[in-house]
């Protein structure tokens, strides 16, 4: 399991969102311009259009949300991509209807995704529960700055720590090798999909 540190931000599926450290790595982005489906295709939740729309939308208070210290700031990206398949609600994601979602985008992949991703939902799903409190106490910030939308950590926090986690998991003889993937790969090792 990928381990998240609890102070980040944003990525979905190729992309969730997590908060992150005024001196965290991440803020940066990834350190070739190559695209992580090109070193491997992983299952997602949504299709990457339902991902632009949501991306193109929030983004750019995604990113001025992540130069903010304190307890993590819920990731409005991700809660988009989470409304637009109706999976969240009042601060839960619907475990089954995700599972459902992301199987069903294995059914054309290498057949060893199916338990890859289901233990990456579990051990993803583990990992929220255990940072509750922090997840809770994100949801219940008040705005930092004019028109700032608080949205519940929950979305960003799972849907990172998938992209994270099915990419690291990626078996080897699906990972394109070479020296951009290479570096994408030990990249996503500790930041999100943004
Ligand atoms: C997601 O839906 C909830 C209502 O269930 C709404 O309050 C929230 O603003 C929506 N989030 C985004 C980012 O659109």
């Amino acid at each position: 399991m990928v381990k998240i540190n609890p102070v980040t931000i944003c990525v979905v599926t190729l992309l969730g969102c997590y908060s992150v450290l005024a001196d965290n790595p991440c803020l940066k982005g990834p350190p070739v311009p190559k695209n992580a489906a090109e070193c491997c295709v992983t299952p997602f939740l949504v299709e990457p259009s339902a991902f632009m729309a949501c991306h193109s939308k929030w983004i750019g208070q995604t990113k001025r949300q992540m130069a903010i210290e304190g307890i993590p700031r819920g990731c409005c990206v991700a809660e988009c991509v989470m409304n637009s398949t109706k999976l969240y609600s009042d601060g839960k994601i619907d475990r089954d209807a995700l599972t459902k979602l992301y199987l069903g985008s294995t059914k054309t992949m290498a057949p060893e995704w199916k338990q890859i991703t289901l233990d990456a939902i579990d051990g993803c799903f583990k990992m929220a529960d255990s940072i509750k409190a922090e997840i809770d106490a994100g949801a219940l910030l008040t705005p930092a700055f004019d028109g700032e939308q608080i949205c519940h950590p929950i979305s960003g926090t799972i849907l990172a720590c998938m992209g994270m986690t099915l990419f690291a998991e990626c078996p080897a003889k699906l990972f394109t090798v070479n020296e951009d993937c290479n570096k994408l790969k030990s990249y996503h090792s500790k930041c999100p999909f943004l």
